[in-house]
């Protein structure tokens, strides 16, 4: 799996992707679209990414990849693809996740 996500990214000309129209470039240490979101630094509830995980996934660092809902910390930045990440019903959907993921998070920390 990790092949195939470099593999992605090194065999296309241009590294770079567009977040809300905006041309980003994808950094070569960028395993996902959390990390290229957040080197061009830009905004993204990923609380379950690298902390939190063992509370269960989140949900929350949902965006538009190419006109579809995806999970950014679960897609790899593909070169030239379009990212939706600040419109109203995608951040919405973001906030309801990580109220969800907060409730679920205190009630696993009491059976720890
Ligand atoms: S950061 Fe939690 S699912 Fe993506």
């Amino acid at each position: 799996m990790k092949f195939y996500f470099h593999f992605l990214v090194y065999f296309c000309e241009m590294k770079f992707l567009w977040i809300d129209g905006e041309k980003v470039e994808i950094n070569d240490r960028d395993k996902t679209l959390v990390d290229t979101i957040r080197s061009a630094k830009k905004s993204i509830t990923a609380p379950c990414y690298r902390t939190l995980r063992q509370f269960g996934t989140c949900n929350s660092c949902l965006v538009e990849i190419n006109g579809e809902k995806k999970l950014a910390c679960g897609n790899p930045p593909v070169c030239e693809e379009e990212i939706v990440l600040n419109r109203a019903d995608l951040i919405e959907e973001r906030k309801q996740k990580v109220k969800v993921f907060k409730k679920h998070k205190e009630m696993m920390e009491k059976y720890l």
